[in-house]
C-alpha cells in the first residue's frame, strides 16, 4: 500500500489533491491545522467518492501543525506500527497571503521555513526521503518575460515569495547532502482557479480574499459590489495584467504524475512549472467569467497594486515532457465550475 502524508490536505489545492489521490488508490494521512481552511473540505471529499466505505479507511486526519514535532513523529510511528508505512510527504501546509506576509514576514518564515526544516526532519528521522513542495511562480519576480522556464533567474519580491525560493534552495541542500536517497520536486503553481465539477470541494477563503478569482466570484454573487483591476496601463494588450490561470484539479492532477515520478527514478530533485502556458489577462478573464455564466460583474479600474507584475506565463513544456502530464481544462471550465462552486457554497465551508 502506498502511503502519502499530505500536509495541508484540507486546503484548496490540497483538498482537490487529496481526492486525486484516493481515486487513485493511495492511502492518505492528511495534517492539517486548519488555520485557512475547514474540516469540512475533506468530509466532502468523501461525499464525492459516494461514501464508500473503502475511502474511510484510506485516510486519516491529523489536526496539528507540520511545526509539532511530536505529532509528526506519532504519525510516522503509528503508519509504521500498522505496517502502512509513509513513502513519501506532499507538502501544501504553508501561510499563502502576500500583504500579510509583508506586514508580518516573521509569522512567514515562522510557518512555512522553520515549519519546512521540522518537517524534513522529521521525515530524515523516519527514512521517509520522498517530497513533492508547492512552490510558486510568484518568485520569478519583476521581469516581463514572455514565458518563465524553470532555469530563469529567481528574484522574489515580497517575504512569501522568499520563503518559497528559500526552501526550494534548503530542499537543493537535502539533496545535495545525501544523493543516494532523497527524491524531491519543487512544483511551481502558476494561479490555480476553479474548483471539483461536484461543486462539493473549492476555494473558501477566510475574510476578504487577494486573488482575482474568488473575488470575482464574490462580485458575481452579490456579497462585493464591483471587481477592482489593480491597473490599466500596463505593457500587455488590453492594459490589464496577464497570468497563467490554471484548472485547480489539472494542478491536483500534476501531482500525481509528480509522485508516479519520482517513486519510478532514482533519487533526484526535479523543478517544475505547473501551468497551461497560454496567457489571460484580467479583462479576458472576467469577459469568460461573464460569457460562459451569464452574469455581469461590475469593474472599476484602480492603481496598480503593489508587487505585481504585467505578465507571468509558464512555459511548461518540462512538465509535460517529464511527467508526461497535461493540462485538460480550459478557461471556460475553470469559470464554470468555480462559479457553482460559489453558487452552491456562497459562504464557502461556512454555509
Ligand atoms: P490553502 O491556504 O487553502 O491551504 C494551505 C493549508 O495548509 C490550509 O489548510 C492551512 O490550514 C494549512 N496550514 C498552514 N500552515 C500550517 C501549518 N503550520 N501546519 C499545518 N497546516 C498548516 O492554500 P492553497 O491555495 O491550497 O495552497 C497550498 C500551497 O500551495 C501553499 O503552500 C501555497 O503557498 C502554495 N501555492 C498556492 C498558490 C495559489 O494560488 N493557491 C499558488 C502558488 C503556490
Ligand atoms: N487583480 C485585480 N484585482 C483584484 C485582484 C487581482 O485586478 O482584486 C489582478 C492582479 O493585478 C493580477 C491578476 O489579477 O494581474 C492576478 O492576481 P492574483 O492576486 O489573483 O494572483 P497573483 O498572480 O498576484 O498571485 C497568485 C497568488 C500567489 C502565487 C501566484 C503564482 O496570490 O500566492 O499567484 O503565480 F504565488
Amino acid at each position: 500500500m502506498n502511503h502519502i502524508l499530505v500536509t495541508g490536505g484540507a486546503g484548496f489545492i490540497g483538498s482537490h489533491t487529496c481526492l486525486v489521490l484516493l481515486k487513485n488508490g493511495y492511502f492518505i494521512s492528511v495534517i492539517d491545522s486548519f488555520i485557512n481552511s475547514s474540516k469540512k473540505s475533506l468530509e466532502n471529499v468523501l461525499k464525492i467518492l459516494k461514501k464508500n466505505h473503502i475511502f474511510h479507511e484510506k485516510i486519516k486526519i491529523y489536526e496539528g501543525d507540520i511545526r509539532d514535532t511530536e505529532l509528526l513523529n506519532k504519525i510516522f510511528k503509528y503508519s509504521r506500527e500498522n505496517k502502512l508505512e509513509i513513502s513519501s510527504v506532499i507538502h501544501f501546509a504553508g501561510l499563502k497571503s502576500v500583504s500579510e506576509s509583508i506586514q508580518n514576514p516573521i509569522k512567514y518564515w515562522e510557518n512555512n521555513v522553520a515549519g519546512t526544516l521540522n518537517l524534513t526532519n522529521v521525515m530524515e528521522e523516519n527514512n521517509c526521503k520522498t517530497i513533492i513542495f508547492s512552490s510558486s511562480a510568484t518568485i520569478y519576480g519583476l521581469t516581463n518575460k514572455t514565458k518563465f522556464k524553470e532555469t530563469d533567474p529567481i528574484s522574489p519580491v515580497n517575504p512569501y515569495g522568499t520563503t518559497k525560493f528559500v526552501i526550494e534552495k534548503f530542499l537543493e541542500t537535502i539533496y545535495s547532502s545525501n544523493l543516494e536517497n532523497w527524491r524531491i520536486a519543487n512544483l511551481r503553481y502558476f494561479n490555480p482557479i476553479g474548483a471539483h465539477k461536484s461543486a462539493l470541494i473549492g476555494e473558501s477563503p477566510i475574510g476578504l480574499p487577494n486573488n482575482i478569482f474568488p473575488l470575482i466570484n464574490q462580485v458575481a454573487g452579490g456579497i462585493l459590489k464591483e471587481l477592482k483591476i489593480y491597473g490599466k496601463d500596463w505593457p500587455t494588450y488590453d492594459g490589464t495584467g496577464i497570468r497563467d490561470y490554471i484548472h485547480v484539479m489539472d494542478v491536483a492532477e500534476g501531482h500525481l504524475a509528480a509522485l508516479k515520478f519520482l517513486s519510478n527514478s532514482k533519487p533526484k530533485i526535479i523543478t517544475i512549472n505547473l501551468g497551461t502556458g497560454k496567457g489571460t489577462s484580467v479583462l479576458d478573464l472576467v469577459k469568460t467569467f461573464e460569457k460562459v455564466n451569464k452574469i455581469k460583474i461590475p469593474l472599476n479600474f484602480v492603481d496598480r497594486r503593489e508587487g505585481d507584475v504585467a505578465r507571468l506565463v509558464a512555459d511548461n513544456s518540462l512538465a509535460k515532457s517529464l511527467l508526461n502530464w497535461q493540462p485538460k481544462m480550459k478557461l471556460s471550465e475553470m469559470c464554470l465550475d468555480g462559479w457553482r462552486w460559489q453558487l452552491n457554497n456562497m459562504n464557502g465551508y461556512n454555509d
